[in-house]
């Protein structure tokens, strides 16, 4: 079938269905049109629901959960860095009804035993979801707290056997400019690129989001696949992942390619290293009016800091 994408410009407020309306919608496909569904795919949807939105059913609490008011959804979901819709603020959730998150495919390929190109559902289904709420500090010098829901990246990567060479795994973001507006200008060398050593990889801290507040992720937030790496400046976290690649090499990140003095490999948040053009040393956490003072790995020094040990952060920033 095929369907007509709209062009952002085409998309007006209206169109995009409400939560409530949405899912009203749900309620009645549920009631009445259920009986079409086969078995396989009714128990596929409620082990998985696949649209934004959506409860994710079966979440268990995580650990290394911070106790810290949240950000509310309202900011989480409209306060966003996603250029591959635009570059301001409340771009992606304006425009991010273009991106479809289902059916969607990821290739896992590189030094590992079992690369292959996997269904995301078949990806995420083996794992029990867990909520771990982790702060998110962007390198703009704003936070925020966010309950994400997702699976160790650690306990994915496994399951397709890294071998000796695996140095590295670098992610790569969808590309594709119907879907993101923001593709059909080059404000960055696209598709966006990101990665981690295999040691940051492996941390049992780094995870691979599926969703924030109990439900499926929003398409702004990076739908249906992200990474969430908290001790790290934001823009390691990339959205809307299609590769995940084990390599030898280290993998030159989108940011570090577009302006290598200002953006690093490693981006670990650190208050002692200033971005050339401002200061690292505090924050606003979003929704609060007094500024507060960054912490080294954005707090989680205790469980990250042995990772660096000998490395000099100001070079390796
Ligand atoms: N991933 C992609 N593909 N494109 C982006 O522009 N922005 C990054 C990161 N991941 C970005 C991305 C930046 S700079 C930040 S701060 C976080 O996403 C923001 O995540 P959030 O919008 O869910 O808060």
């Amino acid at each position: 079938m095929l369907i007509k994408i709209k062009g952002p410009g085409e998309v007006t407020e209206s169109e995009v269905t409400s939560q409530d309306l949405y899912l009203d919608r749900r309620r009645f496909l549920r009631l009445g049109a259920g009986s079409l569904l086969t078995a396989a795919a009714l128990s596929n949807e409620i082990w998985q629901p696949a649209l934004a939105g959506n409860k994710l059913a079966h979440v268990i609490k995580g650990p290394y959960t911070v106790d810290e008011p949240l950000t509310p959804y309202e900011s989480v979901t409209t306060y966003n860095n996603f250029y591959e819709f635009g570059t301001d603020k409340e771009d992606p959730s304006r425009l991010a009804a273009s991106l479809k998150a289902r059916p969607w495919k990821v290739i896992i390929d590189g030094e590992v035993a079992r690369p292959g190109s996997y269904d995301i559902d078949d990806l995420i289904k083996p794992h029990t979801l867990q909520e771990r709420v982790y702060r998110l500090r962007c390198v703009e010098a704003w936070s925020m707290v966010i309950p994400w829901v997702g699976v160790p990246l650690a306990d994915l990567l496994k399951r397709f056997t890294p071998n000796s060479r695996a140095k590295f795994v670098r992610f790569e973001t969808l590309y594709d400019p119907k879907q993101f507006p923001g593709q059909r200008r080059s404000v960055l060398d696209w598709p966006y690129i990101e990665g981690l050593r295999i040691d940051e990889a492996m941390h049992p801290l780094t995870l691979m989001a599926v969703g924030l507040y109990g439900e499926v992720l929003p398409n702004q937030n990076g739908a249906p696949l992200r990474l969430v790496v908290p001790w790290k400046y934001g823009f390691k976290s990339i959205k809307s992942i299609v590769r995940i690649t084990l390599t030898e090499q280290m993998p030159v990140n989108t940011w570090a390619r577009s302006a290598p003095d200002e953006y690093g490999f490693y981006a670990n948040v650190n208050p002692q290293v200033d971005h050339p053009r401002w200061s690292q040393a505090k924050e606003r956490r979003i929704g609060d009016y007094f500024k507060r003072e960054t912490l080294m790995f954005n707090g989680y020094g205790a469980e990250v800091a042995p990772l660096y040990s000998g490395m000099n952060l100001r070079k390796s920033f």
